[in-house]
């Protein structure tokens, strides 16, 4: 048998538990991975409390979980190119990666670069590849000036150490505790709260070229009152904002490929791409894990062991 988790109904993070199940069978083009580590994202927390019913329904009972890295356990038929015990890290579109074992189609695991730390690989899909498609939606070119709101937490990390990487000067809209962590990583911390404006206006005193709003709230009016073109905005979390303005939306869904995460595993496991794990539960503690990232306050990631 395998273990993941499960809920019955939407609600809070009590309704997670973790239940024993039949472990799954490879089939035609798929592997089956036994899971290391598992990273959690805010959005299944969305899904789970039932606030994303009209657009990402569940059906019950639901697993949850995209990201992964483990060793191939087994491999099905017409698979080729990877062998047992290889070390991969991937994303399942099954909400399944939160248990001891999950089975993808095998184009969606890419093989561990041996210096990448597993919690890393674990938790890199969801906010790697949606920090990289905010990164390129507004086009971050060599001396821009581009702000990002929620600079320290999943998505954000990333997104600034990217944009780094492309030659921008980053300001990182964050609080007073991720401010040293910021300035290591390159980034000009700024406070959020009142006077944020202004305060933006100074570290900024040429003008913002663009911004990535990964928190919601004000930031997309900001950064309209900033004077930033609407195509060098993205949000990927006020869909209501964007609509207003015409802001774009670029995140999961624009870069989610396999090709993305193998290329930001290589940059995490040279060192480019830092990911600060914020805690690490096992599986049993899935309800803490889930209590941990709703305070919305973690800078990097929450991963599961199971
Ligand atoms: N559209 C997509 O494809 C997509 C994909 C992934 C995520 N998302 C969404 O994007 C959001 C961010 O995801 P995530 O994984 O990065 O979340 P996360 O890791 O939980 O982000 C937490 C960060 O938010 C910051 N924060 C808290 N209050 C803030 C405020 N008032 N202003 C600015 N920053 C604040 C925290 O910084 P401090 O500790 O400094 O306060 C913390 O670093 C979530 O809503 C998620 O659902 C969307």
């Amino acid at each position: 048998m395998a273990r993941a988790v499960k809920f019955d109904r939407y609600g809070g993070v009590e309704e997670l538990k973790v239940v024993e199940v039949p472990t799954p069978k490879a089939g035609p083009g798929r592997v089956v991975v036994e899971v290391v580590a598992a990273g959690i994202n805010p959005g299944e927390g969305y899904i789970r409390s039932g606030a994303l019913h009209e657009r990402w329904p569940a059906t019950f009972p639901s697993g949850e979980g995209t990201d992964f890295a483990g060793r191939v356990v087994e491999i099905g038929s017409g698979v080729g190119g990877i062998e047992i015990g290889a070390e991969v890290l991937g994303f399942t579109d099954e909400r399944a990666s939160h248990a001891t074992h999950v089975v993808v189609p095998a184009e969606q695991v890419t093989l561990k670069p041996s210096k990448l730390d597993w919690d890393v690989a674990g938790s890199l899909y969801v906010a790697g590849t949606t920090a990289f498609a905010t990164v390129r939606a507004v086009d971050s070119q060599v001396g821009d000036t581009v702000a990002v709101s929620g600079a320290a937490g999943g998505v954000g990390s990333i997104a600034v150490q990217l944009l780094r990487a492309r030659g921008a000067t980053v300001l990182g809209i964050a609080s007073e505790v991720n401010h040293d962590w910021l300035r290591k990583a390159g980034v000009i911390p700024v406070a959020y709260g009142a006077g944020l404006i202004d305060r933006i206006r100074a570290a900024a005193p040429d003008g913002v070229d663009a911004f990535i709003d990964t928190f919601g709230a004000e930031y997309v009016d900001i950064a309209i009152e900033l004077g930033i073109a609407v195509e060098r905005i993205d949000t990927i979390i006020n869909w209501e904002a964007a609509e207003r303005y015409g802001v774009k939306t670029d995140g999961n869904a624009a870069a989610g490929t396999i090709d993305v995460l193998a290329e930001l595993a290589d940059l995490a496991a040279a060192g480019t791409v830092e990911v600060p794990i914020a805690a690490v539960y096992p599986l049993d503690k899935v309800q803490e894990a889930y209590r941990e990232l709703e305070q919305r306050h973690t800078r990097g990631k929450i991963v599961l062991h199971p």
